[in-house]
């Protein structure tokens, strides 16, 4: 199937319910084909904004949202030629799955033949033939998503919205349908925004990704920006796990309690200062000689995760270090361990 995409620009799209500002003036701008992924905690304005750019909701005066050149930003949702799966579905119980996956079509009052094909190619798209008659209440979680998204697909839309449309899963099915869904975003190359709080689905779907907090936007930066470069605490904080070390910066080294680790000249420039501290990931720490390495700890705990193993290290840093090792490590409990983290590894953070 073959979609037209345009790229989405808000500009100071702000809201306020009953007095209360949920979002703050907040600029975007959606590339054609692009995924975005809003992702936050609960409650950060996610919904909001995909229901804005639906045309579920009006942004406060002085916001514009714009498909391409036209000022969407009047047009009700029905105008806007949008596709959206909501996170309950809102599949119809007493249509089968081929009645929901054409419902639109029927409204649009297409051609009964022209409206049938286009069914049998999404069903056949979603895998569903075998499921067409079926009435909603006999699919499984996943096959519901699949007709939502059918459904969302089947009026061509211009612009996907899909607001966490994999959360009612459970945790397997899942992480098959995110890839699923990874693939057909792909595919389509349909201008697509996705809402998430679970940022392995911001991670693999997201071309770039938006952290929002509270309202406002944190950073958008791709993946690997979002999770190597991360513009403050609260973005290192909600993507991933992230260590502190704290401690003194002399000389480019920053001394913390069980060692000093050399810092990159990039952060070591800065003037010498009693207090300083600097992150880096689990997955970026080694376990070395203690002889040799920068850092010495104890094991304070361990869990096994099958392809890798978190290390629980106290004594190291002022706060417990969290250390993935890869392979076969048993370590007991209170065994002294050296560390080491790769120089590029280290974030400084606002
Ligand atoms: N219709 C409404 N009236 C009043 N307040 C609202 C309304 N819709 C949302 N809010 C408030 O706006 C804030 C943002 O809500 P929103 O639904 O956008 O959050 P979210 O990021 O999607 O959260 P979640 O992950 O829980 O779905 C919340 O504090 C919420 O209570
Ligand atoms: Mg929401």
């Amino acid at each position: 199937m073959k979609l037209a995409s345009v790229p989405i620009t808000l500009a100071q799209c702000a809201k306020t319910f009953r007095g209360t500002r949920v979002l703050e003036p907040l600029d975007l701008r959606i590339g054609a084909g692009e995924t975005l992924v809003l992702l936050g905690p609960s409650g950060c304005g996610k919904t909001t904004t995909l229901r804005m750019i639906a045309g579920l909701e009006t942004p406060d005066a002085g916001g514009r949202i714009a498909f391409g050149d036209e000022d969407v930003t009047a047009l009700p949702i029905e105008k806007r030629q949008v596709g959206m799966v909501f996170q309950s579905y809102a599949l119809f119980p007493n249509l089968t799955v081929r009645g929901n996956i054409g419902y639109g079509l029927k409204i649009r009052r297409m051609a009964a033949e022209t409206a049938r094909q286009r069914v049998d190619e999404l069903l056949a798209m979603m895998r569903l033939t075998a499921h067409a008659d079926k009435p909603i209440d006999q699919l499984s979680g996943g096959q519901r998503q699949r007709v939502a998204l059918a459904r969302a697909l089947a009026v061509q839309p211009r612009v996907l919205l899909l607001d966490e449309p994999l959360t009612a899963l459970d945790a397997r099915l899942r992480d098959t349908l995110r890839s699923e869904m990874n693939t057909l975003l792909r595919e389509l190359g349909i201008t697509t925004v996705y809402v998430t709080h679970d940022q392995a689905e911001a991670m693999e779907l997201g071309d770039r990704i938006v952290v929002m907090s509270a309202g406002r936007i944190e950073q958008i930066g791709s993946p690997r920006d979002i999770y190597y470069r991360p513009a403050n605490r609260t973005v290192a904080q909600f993507v991933g796990t992230i260590n502190r070390l704290a401690g003194e910066r002399r000389d480019g080294m920053l001394t913390t309690t069980g060692g000093a680790v050399p810092l990159p000249s990039v952060l070591s420039t800065a003037q010498d200062s009693a207090a300083h501290e600097i992150f880096f990931r689990p997955e970026d720490a080694y376990l070395a000689d203690p002889a040799s390495a920068q850092l010495r700890g104890h094991v304070e705990s361990t869990a096994f995760l099958g392809e890798r193993t978190r290390l629980t290290i106290g004594g190291a840093a002022p706060d417990a270090l969290l250390i993935d090792v890869a392979g076969r490590v048993e370590l007991a409990r209170g065994t002294p361990v050296g560390l080491s983290i790769a120089q590029d590894a280290l974030i400084a953070l606002s």
